[in-house]
């Protein structure tokens, strides 16, 4: 199997994306997505509803690739989205799964699909495809970036984020690596620090630049239409940063700067498309 699947399934199968947050609440139980709803949109990246415009999404086809705990799923669907989505862990598509039916959102549901998406036949079109914080986690993700534009509506748009290197998070990786953890890689620390893996069994990691992303993008076949760097939380100021809030003018202007996500849309690069 591809090696960032495999790191991929290691991590995850075994313990979902943000569980910590959930504070010990039984794995889809409402309080577990509740406390993670919370968590993500009250407090480390309340921007995602409005950046990426849900509002934008009644009626329309979207594909998700990299699903989690269904939390966008649930809220990308209750702004009225046809949704779709696509893990390669049995574990988040299970957590997706029962979040929607908590929701009572399974008439929106047109389907969850397990595996790479390059070992997949979709035979559907998509007016947005979403993918937040996946892409950097897979080795082939050039290639998934190709098919994911041969899935897209003619007018459709590819709406992701990834991280970013001129970061206050990835400094701060990088400082705790040096005063801590000089013994292992880089990139383990990064990914215990940023994913929670096992020490020893990181997942794949991909830290760049703006320019390196949009790059990446349009040698895919994609223009750039919106772009926004977002991801600056209370906690990275000591005292103070918990009195500014989450969503607020003084987070948003040291997160356009600093923060930790590159927020792009994008659309077919060409009119031949
Ligand atoms: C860091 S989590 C992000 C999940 C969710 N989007 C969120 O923001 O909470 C990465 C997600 O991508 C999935 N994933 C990793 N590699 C993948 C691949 N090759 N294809 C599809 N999904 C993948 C993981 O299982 C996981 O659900």
């Amino acid at each position: 199997m591809n090696a960032s699947n495999e790191a991929a399934r290691g991590t995850w199968e075994r313990k979902a994306v943000g569980q910590d947050r959930a504070n010990g609440a039984v794995a889809g139980s409402p309080e577990y997505f509740e406390r993670i709803r919370a968590y993500r949109y009250g407090y480390e990246t309340p921007f995602i509803i409005e950046t990426f415009r849900y509002s934008t999404m009644k009626g329309k086809r979207v594909l998700e690739i990299g699903v989690g705990n269904g939390i966008d799923a649930v809220e990308m669907m209750r702004h009225g989205a046809i949704y779709t989505g696509l893990d390669i862990t049995r574990n988040h598509l299970e957590l997706t799964r029962q979040n929607i039916d908590n929701n009572g959102l399974s008439d929106q549901l047109a389907g969850l699909i397990e595996g790479d998406l390059m070992d997949t036949d979709i035979p559907d079109r998509f007016d947005v495809i979403y993918s937040f914080g996946v892409l950097h986690h897979i080795t082939h993700e050039s290639d998934y970036l190709t098919k994911l534009k041969s899935l897209l509506s003619q007018d459709g748009e590819l709406r992701i984020a990834v991280y970013s290197k001129y970061s206050f998070f990835n400094a701060y990786m990088i400082v705790t690596w040096f005063l801590r953890a000089r013994g292992r890689s880089l990139d383990d620390w990064r990914s215990q620090t940023a994913e929670h893996s096992e020490p020893g069994n990181p997942v794949t990691i991909k830290i760049r630049s703006r320019k390196d992303v949009q790059k990446t993008l349009e040698k895919s076949g994609f223009r750039v239409v919106r772009y926004e760097k977002r991801g600056f939380v209370q906690n990275y100021i000591p005292v103070v940063g918990k009195h500014l809030k989450p969503n607020g003018p003084v987070l948003t202007a040291l997160a356009k700067a600093l923060g930790w996500y590159h927020c792009f849309t994008c659309s077919h690069l060409s009119e031949n498309k």
